[in-house]
């Protein structure tokens, strides 16, 4: 099997001090998933096990990978972080497997080819140190550079390359394949780097080349191998990953009207025939089925929708579940623990928060349902709240089937609004309505007969006093003005 005579090590003590944001870069995520993950899951795959060195936040890191691998992969510490070459000689007595595979923590984008064939290479020409390099882009100097001259080959890191940019052509990418007895007697020869006093890990090529043994390198292409250091590379890093993610779904039947404005998590899936819109967040844990249409600027998380739903431009649906037909939107806010039945509608502002509507039921306007149970073929007038908080607890709402809710009507919880009934316009409904009823509750409408010219006929009077006291005070002001 893949993986047995190996062990992997992933360097991730570094204090990110490159991404100016006070917190460790391998916590941040990378199309919905944390950046140290992409290492431990790729290592996983391929049945390696693996030892993550932590130091900077590493409460944190530690979490988020005991969270997805329970306690399969282990852990050492690197207190002071002095390097790469540093963090591996503190993992030195961990090492149990013939070749020890070591991986910076920053590189999310590596696939499993380039790590199977550095191993292949690795084994077929026995050599004592294998790494992956790619090729110096003009905007990846940040890099260290492989340097050969015929005979020997070194990594110089880049603040100490001092050539031509465009000299040495190869870069190191910051994987290394290595028998373990060399790494056993060569990790202590690591010095200090006299520019940042720090030990590198790349140091142990010049070594193994100094005494002539065999080296083997592998090239990737530069996607692949792209090291975050900063959040401009964060940025350009996760460009590639959505990119991979939406030709995936496209190869599977999936229409992405304006595609570079999409975003998606790894965590997803969506169904043959279905088409996505403009500026679309479908965030981890979504499961959109066939022949759905999502327009745009809607966001969807952790949700299920089953075949042929709609939602429409600018609306939210997050823990939610849409079964098939349904319509959502457009503007509409779909909460935690709500289910929409088949066929059913929700419209334009209404924001909907553990709650069942049940099949074919309609609310269209304006309207806010909480801890509601509404049944099927029941329609929810504009402007109706479900009040379901008193300030200390939350109550339920049940509207059975067929019910008829008219417009603006505040239904107070607990209450049960039963089949076949209907509310009138306007009313606040504080008891149970009975089957087939139709419950009223609103103050009854007066007409006061001739009020308009009436009240024409009271401003008229009123402003003719005004008048008279304007001059009059007139008069007043001018007889004093005279006699100063
Ligand atoms: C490193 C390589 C460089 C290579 C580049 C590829 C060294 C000296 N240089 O540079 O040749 O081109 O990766 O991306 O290795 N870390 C620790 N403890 C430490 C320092 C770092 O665990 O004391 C971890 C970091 O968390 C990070 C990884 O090691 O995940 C690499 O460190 P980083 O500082 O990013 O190295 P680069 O400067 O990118
Ligand atoms: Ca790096």
């Amino acid at each position: 099997m893949f993986g047995q005579k190996m062990q992997a090590i992933v360097l991730a003590a570094g204090k990110s001090s490159r991404f100016q944001t006070g917190k460790s870069k391998l916590v941040e995520t990378i199309c919905g998933q944390e950046m140290i993950l992409f290492s431990t899951n790729l290592f996983s795959i391929l049945n390696i096990p693996t030892t993550v060195v932590l130091g900077y936040q590493k409460e944190q890191i530690q979490e988020i990978i005991n969270k997805k691998h329970g306690g399969a992969v282990n852990f050492i510490q690197q207190q002071e972080q002095h390097g790469t070459g540093h963090a591996v000689a503190c993992t030195q007595k961990k090492w149990d497997k013939e070749h020890i595979l070591i991986m910076n923590g920053d590189m999310p984008l590596v696939t499993k080819d380039i790590i199977m064939d550095l191993y292949k290479k690795h084994i077929e020409q026995d050599a004592v140190i294998s790494f992956v390099t790619s090729c110096y882009t003009g905007s990846n100097h940040s890099y260290g550079r492989v340097v050969e001259d015929g005979k020997t080959i070194e990594i110089i890191e880049a603040k100490e390359f001092h050539g031509q940019q465009t000299e040495a052509c190869t870069i190191n990418a910051g994987i290394y394949l290595i028998k373990k007895e060399f790494l056993q007697d060569s990790i202590n020869e690591i010095e200090k780097s006299k520019v940042t006093k720090e030990f590198y890990l790349t140091d142990l090529v010049k070594i193994a080349s100094d005494q002539e043994l065999t080296i083997c390198t592998v090239n990737a292409p530069f996607d692949q191998i792209r090291g975050i250091n900063n959040l401009q590379e964060l940025w350009a890093a996760e460009q590639v990953k959505r990119a991979e993610l939406i030709k995936h779904w496209m190869e599977k039947g999936v229409r992405f009207g304006i595609a570079h404005t999409v975003h998606l998590d790894l965590d997803i899936e969506v169904g043959q025939g279905s088409n996505i819109g403009c500026a679309v967040h479908i965030n981890k844990g979504t499961r959109i089925g066939k022949n759905c249409i999502i327009e745009q600027n809607s966001i969807i998380e952790n949700s299920i929708l089953e075949n042929e739903v709609t939602v429409y431009p600018n609306s939210i649906i997050n823990d939610a579940y849409i079964s098939s037909g349904a319509s959502i939107g457009p503007f509409a806010y779909i909460r935690e623990n709500t289910i929409v039945k088949e066929q059913a509608q929700v419209g334009n502002f209404v924001e909907v928060k553990n709650t069942i509507l049940g099949s074919h039921s309609k609310a269209k306007h304006l309207s806010y349902l909480g801890n509601t149970t509404i049944g099927k073929n029941t329609n929810i007038g504009a402007g109706t709240i479900t009040c379901n908080f008193n300030g200390v607890s939350k109550n339920k709402t049940i509207i059975e089937d067929n019910v008829f809710i008219g417009s603006n009507n505040t239904i107070v919880a607990p209450v049960i609004i039963k089949e076949d009934s209907f509310t009138a316009a306007g009313s606040t409904i504080t008891e149970n309505v009975p089957k087939q009823a139709l419950a009223i509750c609103r103050t009854r409408q007066i007409n006061k007969e001739n009020y308009g010219p009436k009240l024409k006929k009271r401003y008229q009077e009123e402003n003719n006093h005004k008048e008279s006291f304007v001059a009059a005070e007139k008069v007043k002001e001018t007889s004093n003005t005279e006699l100063l």
